[in-house]
């Protein structure tokens, strides 16, 4: 099975040194790439910046900002049969990237921040029977809210877990399938969890394969 995964952070410039972006270290979507590997798949891991080397064996594609994130996985989808959205991605970037390094004014400064486009809601829209595993990082209402991310990405299922994970070696999370249903409830280190969600997610293509 050929798996597109999506880790870590992005960066979004406003001007040629400066970003915004986030506090994702991309453990959890590269400990899902090795745990894929070591189920036997073939792996493209796009990945933000982060301070990891990729798993040996996987395709590794690093990038820096939501918008190459999302280029580089609209050519890598056509190829393959299954979606892992791990990555963090940034929400809103500047309006307008300032060329060379702003300087300072004596006054303050506001951005205009505009949103960027949706990688896995893109993805999902033409999915076709590719089985699609998203993540919600929820702080409040957060069934809720992972299960209208998950209708409106059009994923199969999505893995639900709190801020606390961000940067940290350990997670613990709740795997809702499409109907709503928590599936099941995973805890401990990220390598521990991703190869749960793999064996799950390995079980879940064969299934669909074979009907
Ligand atoms: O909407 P939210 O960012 O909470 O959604 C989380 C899920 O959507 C994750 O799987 C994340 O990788 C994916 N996502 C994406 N592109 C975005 C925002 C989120 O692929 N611009």
């Amino acid at each position: 099975v050929r798996l597109l995964i999506t880790a870590g952070p992005t960066r979004e410039y406003l001007d040629d040194v400066r970003y915004l972006s986030n506090a994702s270290s991309g453990q959890m979507g590269f400990a899902l790439a090795q745990a894929a590997v070591d189920a036997g798949h073939r792996v493209s891991l796009v990945s933000g910046p982060v301070h990891l080397c990729p798993p040996a064996g996987c395709d590794y594609y690093p990038v820096e900002t939501s918008r190459e994130m999302y280029e580089a996985c609209e050519r890598l989808f056509l190829g393959c049969d299954g979606v892992i959205g791990a990555a963090a991605v940034c929400d809103y970037r500047p309006k307008r990237r300032a060329a060379g390094k702003l300087s300072k004014t004596g006054q303050g400064l506001s951005l205009e921040l505009e949103e960027t486009a949706d990688i896995l809601a893109a993805l999902g829209a033409k999915k076709e029977s590719r089985f699609i595993l998203g993540f919600a990082l929820e702080s409040t209402d957060r069934r809720a809210n992972a299960l209208r991310k998950l209708g409106a990405k059009n994923c199969d299922a999505i893995v639900l877990n709190t801020p606390e994970a961000i940067g940290s070696a350990t997670t613990s999370v709740e795997l809702i399938s499409r109907d709503g249903q928590t599936v099941a409830t995973y805890a401990g280190s990220k390598p521990e969890v991703a190869k749960s969600l793999i064996a799950w997610l390995t079980a879940q293509i064969a299934g669909q394969q074979g009907r």
